[in-house]
């Protein structure tokens, strides 16, 4: 790990992702130049370059990125350099079609688009080191060379996860080291049920193509398989450029909401993680009502933004992160794309520095006039002129953004196999772990907290209010360290805590397992609701799920009062530690408010789209909605767009 170029130390910067090689080499020099002008400091190239930089099997040309980086250089702009691993070029997967990654449906992906690999390929694994030996060693101290970006976007297109035979190969291997014999993997994935007992590692196939659903437990372990083989993949890159580019920090560009892998295991190598922010698709994505959609089509809804820049902070260990790629105009990909609204990416600017992002890059320098993203915006435009994110970005004054790292007093607990368990049995058709976890990180957030998401293991002293919505796996280990902190802090857990052991199976013991003294309860029942039902807990709607409990020490603070869990306790209180059971957004900011309130954390009462957050010695209000808005202290914001307020004298 490095002292990060992006550290506190560093001003706030903005940057761009750039592609010189899809542009005339003439127009270059002015483009520098633009850049500068715009006042950005950062640009980020050549992730997809790698059939330019090798035309053919051992030939480098170097003389055209030579030039594009001299002439940032010159400018004054700090260059970005990217491992291009994302897309090999054609001529490799000709002469190696093993290393293409395979579909769900049990057939190779082809040539033609990008992240078209499978990082369980020895062959594929081999060539990446070799490319970014070459590029390290061409590159590894340039003086214009700031840090590294390894590959692009890690599990886009469905990539993390490959059914190939060099996958099922790999994972009977990755399984044989870690079960040791094949009785324990039986024992640990309960193969007794429906035969599916193995005599040898080599019968196990992959969990694509079983008749009904796989097995959960073999699910589970394929996740994690896939996840090791990424992060593999990974740190040979990053070794290479530690050994040749001394001094220079490494990153990547994680996406928004992707879950295909671990996260943190991928990143913790790394000096600090970055992220794609892309907000009118992800709206387009969710899961938010028509009208609601609507309402944000054309700014994000700050909550499905703000969620990613928390995680990413933590996913980088805690550390200013930065938002690699930020929409800066229409985007391509959604089924429709709406043009953003005025003053949103300067909104989406803000609101991520808030959230603890010490540089913002735009993607992308100008819009393509060829291939799959001919429609995609740029901050200029295909005919060069400024386009109307340009204008915005130009129009910035960063100059108060400080970049302190974060003060936070409030942990949201995540981390990716529990999402793996919970989504591979989600029992109830709007049920998953996203969907969970943001009916809790949204009341907080309406409530005006700000919030640290950290991994469940991870160090949690100091936090005074820690919450767990959606901690499906515990074992011992996990119960004990969470229960150190249960002397210090209120500890908030949302439905299935508990419910599963490590390998995704139920605790002989039920739910909550090894949590039951923490939590002073037991699971009683469990209620699946589909979108037509929906229960009762005195004047609370709850869907989607209800579970009730039995009391072992704790009280109930609240009782189902309709269906079939009518009279059995829903929220439980033991000491410092509350449970709720109920999936109901009401409930949940209540519940909170409440525990805020014990706390003597002066609370908010945020409506959807307002938002407040805290950096430094700065407070930056944020109004996504197209109203005009009364803030808690009277004045009033504008739509689309943010004020920021300096205790500092
Ligand atoms: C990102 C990707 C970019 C570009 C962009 C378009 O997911 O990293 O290369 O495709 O989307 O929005």
């Amino acid at each position: 790990m490095i002292a990060s170029a992006s550290g506190p130390e560093e001003p706030f910067a903005l940057g761009v992702c750039y592609y010189p090689e899809q542009w005339p080499a003439e127009r270059w020099p002015a483009y520098a130049q633009q850049m500068r002008a715009l006042g950005l400091t950062y640009v980020r190239i050549a992730e997809f370059a790698w059939s330019l930089i090798e035309p053919e099997p051992g030939r480098y040309d170097w003389a055209w990125l030579d030039a594009a980086i001299d002439l940032l250089a010159a400018a004054g702009l700090r260059v970005v350099l990217c491992t291009p691993t994302a897309a090999p070029p054609a001529w490799l997967v000709q002469a190696h079609p093993e290393i293409l990654p395979w579909d769900r449906a049990g057939r190779p992906r082809t040539f033609g688009s990008r992240r078209h690999y499978d990082p369980a390929s020895p062959v594929y694994r081999a060539h990446s080191r070799r490319i970014t030996t070459a590029l390290a060693t061409r590159y590894g101290t340039h003086p214009a060379v700031a840090g590294w970006q390894t590959d692009n976007e890690f599990g886009d297109h469905d990539t993390a996860r490959s059914y190939s035979p060099a996958a099922r190969d790999a994972f009977r291997l990755w399984l044989a080291e870690r079960y040791e014999t094949v009785a324990d993997l039986n024992a640990a994935w309960g193969t007794v049920f429906w035969s599916q007992q193995y005599s040898d590692f080599d019968q196990i196939d992959l969990p694509n193509l079983s008749v009904a659903e796989p097995n959960p437990a073999h699910a589970l372990d394929f996740y994690r398989f896939s996840s090791d083989m990424l992060a593999r993949f990974h740190d040979e890159q990053i070794a290479i450029l530690r050994r040749l580019s001394p001094g220079r920090w490494i990153t990547h560009n994680f996406m928004r909401l992707q879950h295909d892998f671990d996260h943190y295991q991928v990143a913790h190598n790394l000096d600090f993680a970055a992220w794609d922010s892309y907000p009118t698709g992800a709206v387009e994505y969710s899961s938010l009502s028509t009208s609601d959609k609507r309402r944000f089509a054309r700014t994000g809804e700050p909550d499905l933004i703000g969620f990613n820049h928390d995680l990413y902070y933590g996913v980088g260990g805690g550390r200013p992160f930065w938002v690699m790629e930020q929409q800066a105009g229409q985007i391509n990909w959604a089924p429709s794309n709406a043009l953003p609204a005025a003053g949103a990416v300067a909104l989406w600017t803000a609101q991520a520095w808030a959230h603890g992002a010490n540089v913002v890059s735009y993607f992308r320098w100008r819009a393509a006039t060829v291939a799959q993203e001919a429609l995609h915006s740029g901050l200029l435009r295909h005919d060069e002129t400024l386009d109307r994110g340009g204008e915005e970005v130009a129009a910035l004054d960063t100059s108060a953004w400080d970049t302190a790292p974060l003060q936070r007093e409030f942990a949201l607990l995540h981390d990716y196999a529990c999402l793996w368990a919970y989504d591979e049995q989600p029992h109830s058709a709007a049920a998953s772990y996203w969907e969970q976890v943001m009916l809790f990180y949204r009341a907080l957030r309406s409530l005006g907290v700000d919030v640290a998401v950290r991994h469940a293991d991870s160090d949690l002293s100091g936090y005074r209010l820690i919450v767990a919505p959606a901690l499906t796996i515990v074992d011992e280990a996990r119960a004990t360290h969470l229960a150190r902190y249960a002397p210090s802090a209120h500890i908030v857990f949302g439905p299935r805590a508990g419910s599963r052991t490590p390998s995704g199976n139920i605790h002989p013991s039920g739910q909550p397992g090894p949590l039951a003294d923490l939590l002073g309860c037991r699971l009683r029942n469990f209620d699946g609701l589909p979108p037509w039902l929906s229960v009762e807990v005195d004047a609370y709607t709850v869907t989607t799920w209800a579970e009730s409990y039995q009391l072992a020490g704790g009280t109930a603070l609240h009782t189902y009062s309709s269906g079939p869990l009518s009279g059995q306790p829903a929220v439980v209180r033991h000491g410092g530690v509350t449970t709720i059971g109920a999936w109901c957004a009401e409930l949940v900011r209540d519940l909170l408010a409440s525990e805020l309130q014990q706390l003597g954390i002066p609370t908010l009462d945020l409506p959807m789209g307002v938002r407040v957050s805290r950096r430094g010695q700065s407070t930056l209000w944020q109004n996504f909605t197209p109203e005009l808005v009364t803030l808690p202290d009277g004045t009033t914001l504008a739509p689309v767009s943010y004020r920021l307020d300096s205790t500092r004298s």
